[in-house]
């Protein structure tokens, strides 16, 4: 199947207005690619039957498989591994110092973006490595969020073929996972429950949240979107991380210094000023 000029358009105006997602010329094979199966499937002609459906469908449902072929959800574990040493040696460190001195440790994270999760549970066995002994009973937890359904079933499975889980370090592959079948690790109890997933389209105005975090990651999204909704959604981020918290993002996304809210830390790291 191709994908006729308007029909593309049509497409890609879709995701931009509803998720953020910039849908460039070159996307143009892939998306029809994607949509083929789904399009046959349903017994209809053509995408313009088919966009047809996904907006009479009001419950969303068919709007999310369609979000769910185009998005693509690649991650690993201890992806971009400078971020997760610098997490154990400057970043927890420096929370904990703070926190102690003010009212006991506490520590929130959360994972924008977090695809089937290997994100969030590398940053999970981070802390943990950091707490040690203390991980058991510290006040601590990890939110993982991701427009995809499809991404956060497989990241509640919690169940991740061998080239995945390849970077971590072997002390933290035997700590934290356990070997299944042939070539498939899983996820041991604990850190499973140490990360919540909640579906969250980071497009929306406000997000859920009671509470502010310490640490953001929003790696590898905004390749995504385009700079204004960039620049909007960074902004929308600020307001929901502690002053002195962190945000971590893909080293491929670095931020516009004359627009950015956080302070550049070093490549890929940024941080909201401190309150004086
Ligand atoms: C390439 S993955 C990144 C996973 C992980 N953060 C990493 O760096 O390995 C990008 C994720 O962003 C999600 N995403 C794209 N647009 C989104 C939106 N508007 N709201 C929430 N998640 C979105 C996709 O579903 C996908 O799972």
């Amino acid at each position: 199947m191709t994908l006729s000029d308007k029909e593309f358009r049509d497409v890609a105006r879709l995701m931009y207005e509803r998720f953020g997602i910039h849908l460039t010329e070159q996307k143009r094979t892939l998306v029809a690619g994607r949509l083929t199966k789904r399009i046959r499937n349903l017994g209809l002609a053509n995408i313009g039957e088919y966009l047809v459906r996904v907006h009479a469908d009001k419950t969303g449902a068919e709007l999310t498989e369609l979000v769910d072929r185009i998005t693509t959800n690649h991650s690993f574990f201890y992806r971009e591994k400078d971020h997760f040493e610098f997490l154990v040696s400057d970043v927890l460190p420096a929370i904990k110092a703070r926190r102690e001195r003010d009212a006991g440790f506490s520590l929130r994270v959360w994972s924008a973006g977090c695809a089937t999760g290997e994100e969030p549970y590398t940053i999970a066995m981070a802390i943990r490595e950091f707490l040690g002994a203390t991980a058991n009973t510290a006040d601590w937890g990890v939110l993982a969020t991701d427009l995809s359904l499809a991404a956060l079933r497989e990241a509640i499975k919690a169940v991740y073929a061998d080239n995945r889980v390849r970077e971590l370090p072997a002390a933290w592959r035997s700590s934290y996972l356990e070997k299944r079948g042939e070539d498939e690790w899983a996820i041991k109890e604990d850190l499973r429950r140490a990360v919540m997933f909640k579906r969250l389209n980071l497009m929306n105005e406000n997000y859920p949240f009671k509470g502010l975090f310490d640490v953001v990651f929003c790696r590898n999204v905004m390749i995504y979107f385009d700079p204004p909704v960039r620049r909007a959604l960074v902004d929308r981020i600020y307001r929901y991380v502690k002053p002195g918290g962190y945000l971590f993002v893909g080293h491929s996304e670095s931020l516009p210094r004359e627009t950015c809210p956080f302070d550049y830390v070093r490549p890929a790291i940024y941080r909201k000023a401190d309150v004086r």
